[in-house]
């Protein structure tokens, strides 16, 4: 099982580290291989077991390898034949190719063999017909290569001295199998199978099942690794790695299986704490699904970043060491979260193995990944992490989600496309949040285990998961009679986007009208979009209120429905006895529900008052996070006015809570990167110094800065990361300051403000400070650590470090990916580094896509990464060329530039449109007399 390509997700984490969405997934799509055949009829001979033995040879200088394989498939036949017909690609198979058959041990003459290379098929003709009912033995010889783009690869590192190391990983799923031996590859066949790996004596072999014994190889430096037989599975669900990692075991709990880990010697002390909470996790797991953990032992392989995709099969996990590694004394607070995070998320998934299919990644990863935050809040309960994440994640999706190029979840999976992916697991995750909302914990967690109960392997699909709710909350009622599971589901997962609910107020009669339409960032859509898109959707939108007199924020339970009949249009809802005239009142508590929400003038202008007053606190945390995440982005559509929005801003300055911030800074960016070219930039800073100000006096005071304000340490790490970002004096002193007291043995900056200082104090530092901090980067052995470092370092102002960064981005073989995408972002971030950025990236573009091996999703990061700095028809013009002309053969390249192109013209629009706005709100609230406002 695959999913989304890791350092994307690492990626997030460090350049989002205050807005991250949890940890995220890999989707591992072998980007070029070409799409597969269908499985159009059931083969006419079938496998019954497969006996696999690989023998694998590594070069550890240039980390190629080969492998050679035997194999023994014993097949049924289901109609007469002639011909077996096996799925491979990019092997050699022969010259042994023999078929037996069982009743007579006699051999049956092969006449042809033939090569469908475009379809990826092999086919064995026989001189004499296949009986009917009979099984036989096929065996065949096979070599291969090892490679990024095929089922089998080779990842490298360096060891404590220095020394190149290797690591061979398989990753099959969900359709490489082909790649590395001839199969059937047809993911409905399931087959026992036994595997014997041949491999060099210093190195380990892991695989789905036990081992079952070791023995000598006829190479002196070689042995066989042999494993106990799978129960039957499909051939995407085998999983195997040679490596020379250290083992450490788990502590032993009831109902959860032997679990080892594996991991590099040099950094196995930062996998202490995921060791320790893995079987914590998956104790919860077998409790909540009532099922137990389908495997008698788990190994976890912990995967330098070298590696490239990862995947989780039932008894054999893989990791990345980012999603996996913490350190006490290097990690961040929310690298902590993350890897319980992720580590919940790997095993809450695999109670759902057996459905696999992908076209309903998105509905199990989305259930899954929802489900791990309970773990998550069970492990570390001090945290209460999930609502939390999931708002975040709200926040996110709700940003995505606003294009014009968003995609049913439903439908991502075929775009192709990573981000496709991610915002397809994240955007249903928030669905099963909503639907849990409202039905309740026990009979969601019925409906879960009816559903893993009743469905079959491979046969399943969203309408059976939709039914197995229905039934459980008819028989506890507790859903309003007209509102179905299924209708009110695939209003979400069948359509792209969410509603904007518009709630207008008639003050004299007391009546409350609430519509709905789609909400799109970018109202009018032209460009590369197919025509303008229709806004004539609808969705069932469950109504949650509440109003200053009633101030209750509990209660989820909707009191009314917005509904959404079939070719009908969405009709208006008219509510009374909502609230007395003078009383605000607010929609969607908790966020539950994945839309935006407007109001009448005078309402929004109570609600800001009541932002503004004492008591502003007993506002949920939540709602007052999406009254400014709402109030930001419907002022980027032109649906409220910038002074509304900044009006709410200005708020900020009392918000002590980080989520309410964070809603905030997701939208400042923004527009801070937006405006950065622009004369109205300075204008913009200083209004947002007069919000962070305030709070960053407050918090970074000297006199109470030791008063141990712990509770505040996320906080902290943004608002200082606003205000330097902003170039807030006060802050490039203290971030100067700090520095000043870095040493190679000492550092006592708190690590969640190390990346800002580090950055801050580089920008504005001397070449010393650059080499005390390279030195630093290579010290340090926390991966995390190192990332942070190195985006640091291409904070400088200086040519010859930004350019230095690239070529070591660009030119190593053992940095990790995600930090080559880290170093590419952050020269562009930098003022000066845009050009360099793009320039590098187009003079070196054959080169570049060779070092990606052609992956799509990874190439398509570093044009988002320019796309989203563009602000002219022009420059976006040339980026549009630049994936026409030189990214024209990368496979599913023209979905992703589409949404590539979406986002700039998306900043285009806005420029146009709301620019203006902006500038006369910004000026007005600050009184500034520079002459960018006076006209
Ligand atoms: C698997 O095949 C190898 C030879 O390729 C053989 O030595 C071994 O006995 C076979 N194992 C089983 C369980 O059939
Ligand atoms: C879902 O699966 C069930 C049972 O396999 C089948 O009866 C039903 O038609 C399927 N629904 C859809 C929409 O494919
Ligand atoms: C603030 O809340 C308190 C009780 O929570 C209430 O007594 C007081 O009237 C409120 N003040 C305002 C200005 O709403
Ligand atoms: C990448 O694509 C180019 C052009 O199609 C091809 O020549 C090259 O072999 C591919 N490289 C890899 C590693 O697949
Ligand atoms: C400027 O702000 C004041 C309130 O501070 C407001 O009344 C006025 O309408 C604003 N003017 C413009 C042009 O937005």
């Amino acid at each position: 099982m695959v999913r989304l390509v890791w350092h994307l997700v690492v990626l997030q984490l460090c350049l989002l580290k205050a807005a991250p969405a949890r940890n995220d997934r890999r989707s591992g799509r072998p980007s070029p291989i070409e799409p597969r055949s269908q499985w159009s009829s059931a083969p006419d001979v079938r496998p019954l077991h497969y006996n696999l033995s690989l023998l694998t040879e590594v070069d550890e200088v240039n980390l190629h390898g080969t492998f050679h394989g035997e194999l023994t498939i014993r097949v049924h036949v289901w109609r007469e034949t002639r011909t077996i017909v096996l799925s491979t690609s990019g092997l050699k198979v022969g010259p042994k190719v023999w078929l037996i058959r069982k009743n007579t041990g006699g051999r049956v003459a092969v006449r042809k063999l033939w090569h469908d290379v475009r379809h990826q098929r092999f086919g064995i003709h026989f001189k004499s017909l296949l009986w009917l009912g009979e099984e036989y033995s096929l065996m065949l010889k096979f070599s291969g290569q090892l490679s990024r783009t095929s089922g089998y690869f080779v990842g490298g590192y360096v060891d404590a001295s220095s020394h190149p190391q290797w690591v061979a990983v398989s990753q099959l799923a969900p359709n490489l199998a082909n790649t590395v031996f001839p199969c059937f590859e047809d993911p409905t066949l399931l087959s026992p199978f036994v595997l014997n790996l041949a491999h060099t004596r210093n190195t380990n072999a892991v695989s789905n099942t036990r081992v079952r014994a070791t023995s000598d190889h006829e190479r002196d430096n070689y042995m066989w690794t042999s494993f106990h037989q799978t129960p039957p599975t499909s051939v995407q669900k085998l999983a195997f790695s040679i490596n020379r990692f250290t083992g450490q075991k788990s502590p032993r709990l009831a109902k959860c299986p032997e679990l080892v880990t594996w991991l590099r010697p040099r950094i196995a002390d930062q996998g202490a704490y995921a060791i320790g909470i893995a079987p914590q996790i998956i104790v919860f797991f077998v409790g909540l699904f009532g099922k137990p953990y389908p495997s008698v032992k788990i190994d976890q392989l912990v995967l330098p970043d070298t590696a490239y995709q990862s995947h989780e099969h039932v008894g054999l996990v893989s990791y990345p060491e980012r999603a996996f590694l913490y350190s006490e004394q290097g990690s961040t607070a929310m690298a902590k979260q993350q890897v319980a995070s992720h580590v919940a998320q790997e095993f809450s998934h695999h109670w759902f193995s057996d459905l696999e299919n992908p076209a309903l990644y998105w509905l199990h990863y989305g259930l899954s990944d929802y489900l791990a935050g309970f773990a998550v809040d069970k492990v570390e309960p001090t945290w209460r992490l999930h609502e939390l994440a999931m708002v975040r994640q709200g926040f996110a999706v709700l940003d995505e989600d606003s294009r014009a190029s968003a995609q049913a979840v439903s439908l991502a999976h075929a775009t192709q496309s990573a981000a496709d992916d991610t915002q397809a697991y994240h955007k249903s995750a928030l669905l099963f949040r909503m639907l849990h909302s409202l039905i309740g914990t026990q009979v969601f967690v019925n409906a879960i285990r009816l559903y893993l109960r009743r469905s079959q392997k491979g046969a399943t699909n969203q309408t059976l998961l939709w039914k197995a709710f229905q039934e459980e909350s008819d028989r506890q009622m507790s859903l309003r009679q007209d509102i179905q599971v299924s209708r009110l589901m695939e209003s979400w997962t069948l359509q792209p986007g969410y509603p904007l609910v518009k709630v207008v107020r008639d003050y004299a009669t007391q009546r409350v009208t609430v519509t709905q339409e789609r909400f799109l960032r970018n109202p009018r859509v032209g460009g590369d979009s197919p025509g303008p898109i229709s806004r004539r959707h609808c969705w069932w939108v469950p109504l949650t209120f509440t109003s200053a007199g009633r101030d209750s924020w509990v209660s989820a339970l909707p009191s009314e429905w917005l509904t959404c009949q079939a070719y009908q249009p969405a009709r208006p809802l008219v509510l009374t006895e909502v609230a007395p005239p003078d009383d605000w009142v607010v929609f969607n508590l908790r966020v539950t529900t994945l839309c935006r929400v407007t109001y009448d003038d005078h309402n929004w202008w109570l609600i800001g008052q009541a932002l503004a007053g004492r008591n502003a606190s007993n506002i949920d945390r939540f709602t007052r996070a999406q009254l400014v995440s709402d109030v930001l982005s419907l002022a980027g559509a032109g649906v409220v006015t910038y002074d509304l929005a900044l009006g709410f801003l200005q708020n900020l300055q009392r918000e002590d809570e980080f989520i309410v911030w964070q809603a905030a800074a997701r939208n400042l960016r923004w527009l801070h990167r937006t405006l950065l070219n622009t004369p109205i930039i300075s204008v913009f800073k200083s209004f947002m110094w007069s919000i962070l100000q305030p709070k960053f006096d407050e918090l970074f005071d000297p006199q109470t800065r030791s008063a141990g304000k712990n509770n505040k340490l996320d906080l902290k790490g943004l608002i200082l990361k606003l205000a330097c970002q902003t170039d807030m004096g006060p802050c490039a002193d203290l971030a100067l300051k700090e520095f000043a007291g870095l040493t190679l043995k000492s550092n006592r900056i708190p690590i969640d403000q190390r990346e800002t200082i580090y950055c801050t104090a580089i920008r504005y530092g001397t070449e010393a400070d650059w080499t005390l901090l390279r030195r630093l980067y290579k010290r340090s052995n926390v991966a995390e650590e190192r990332g942070i470092i190195l985006s640091a370092l291409t904070c400088s102002r200086e040519n010859w470090a930004l350019d230095k960064m690239l070529g070591l981005a660009f030119g190593s073989r053992y940095l990790p990916k995600g930090d080559v995408l880290l170093i590419f972002s952050a020269v562009a971030q930098n003022p000066l580094g845009f050009i360099l950025a793009k320039r590098y990236l187009v003079d070196n573009i054959q080169a570049i896509t060779k070092f990606y091996g052609n992956s799509t999703d990874e190439i398509a990061q570093l044009v988002t990464v320019l796309m989203e700095k563009v602000s002219t028809e022009s420059e976006l013009d040339y980026l549009r060329e630049l994936m026409k002309k030189d990214l024209r053969y990368l496979p599913g390249i023209e979905a992703t530039s589409r949404r590539i192109l979406d986002l700039g013209h998306d900043i285009i629009a806005w420029h146009k449109r709301q620019y203006l706005h902006l500038v006369s709100a910004v000026c007005n609230i600050t009184g500034s007399i520079e002459p960018q406002c006076l006209y």
